[in-house]
């Protein structure tokens, strides 16, 4: 990887940026901007060199605008948003740009080139830049073409923020520390199995909680009411006789009167949803907790926006009074 800080004379350049800006939204609003802060710095540096900066980036599945999150951004900088991806009309402001000026276009993801990493259409993209910045730790195992073709055929460089996430999540990779816990939640099943068998190898304890729980809950054979699952079989019972897993025996499901209550998972009604993992089951892994070295945690317990937030915080709050390394990660999670 070659750092932005190598950059000279860039000064006129155009630069295109991929940036995650995959924020939380809620009524079309940003919920939190925290992944749009931490791309600053890289923006900030290159805007004092003088480089016209180009920001590409990807919103939910499709479909939607990047319009509010340019509002946001714009709170910080002084950003245009241009809301089509390749145009004419793209081309002409680009043309048109001044130096340590800002423009963001459109969600890459409303061209189906996008996530078909399809070469025609990384191509416009870099015919509209000199220089190819990733910025987009949190997207970089998708093969995007923003991600994968941009940097093949473009002089390419590292942001400040994706330098920072891989010097990091290093501790995790390279020689960890023992006892090394990973906590794992969250929703996105087809991504999180491969690091359940990455650090099957690496840590020594991997608690599995979030939506990813309910499908080990079911393979275990137990009812799992109306919680959400993913339906595809990814080898889960192979997964589930290594001792390193560790599966809570307590959720707290939200029953067909509305209330929150906490069960043991043999204990779940065909109309219950699991909602987050239960407090008896933190109390068993907090001693766990307390004896790591190393915790690396991605995505949260439970449904965190739909009243399931409590082990996440309460998690949290463990972590916090303990001495041992802690790399959390994720989009929800923070
Ligand atoms: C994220 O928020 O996890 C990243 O932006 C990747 O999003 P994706 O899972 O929709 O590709």
């Amino acid at each position: 990887m070659h750092s932005i800080k190598e950059l000279k004379n860039i000064k006129g350049k155009v630069v295109i940026v991929r940036v995650d800006f995959n924020v939380p939204m809620k009524d079309g609003k940003v919920e939190d901007d925290f992944r749009v802060k931490k791309a600053l710095p890289t923006i900030n540096f290159l805007q004092k060199k003088g480089a016209k900066i180009i920001l590409i980036a990807h919103l939910g599945k499709g479909g939607e605008t990047l319009a509010p999150v340019s509002k946001v951004l714009n709170k910080y900088v002084k950003t245009k948003f241009v809301p089509e991806i390749i145009s004419e009309n793209v081309s002409k402001v680009i043309l048109e740009m001044k130096n340590s000026e800002i423009v963001m276009l459109e969600n890459l993801r409303n061209d189906a080139g996008e996530q078909s990493n399809n070469k025609f259409f990384a191509m416009n993209l870099a015919k509209l830049a000199d220089i190819y910045v990733n910025e987009a730790f949190s997207v970089s195992h998708r093969s995007d073409a923003s991600i994968t073709i941009l940097p093949k055929i473009m002089p390419s460089y590292a942001g400040f923020q994706i330098q920072e996430e891989i010097k990091n999540l290093s501790k995790a990779t390279q020689n960890p520390k023992h006892p090394f816990l990973f906590i794992l939640g969250g929703a996105k099943f087809s991504t999180k199995i491969p690091l359940i068998k990455k650090y099957l190898k690496l840590a020594d304890y991997i608690f599995i909680g979030g939506a990813l729980l309910n499908d080990f809950i079911k393979a275990k054979g137990f009812e799992i009411g109306k919680s959400l699952v993913d339906e595809n079989n990814y080898g889960i019972d192979k997964i589930l006789k290594n001792k390193k897993i560790i599966i809570p025996d307590y959720v707290v499901v939200r029953n067909i009167e509305g209330k929150l209550i906490q069960k043991t998972i043999a204990d779940i009604y065909k109309d219950d949803i699991i909602l987050d993992v239960g407090n008896e089951s933190i109390k068993l892994l907090e001693p766990i907790i307390n004896k790591s070295k190393l915790i690396l945690w991605n995505g949260p317990l439970g449904k965190y926006e739909d009243g399931g937030s409590k082990a996440t915080k309460e998690v949290l709050k463990i972590i916090s009074q303990t001495k041992a390394e802690s790399i959390i990660g994720g989009g929800d999670t923070v």
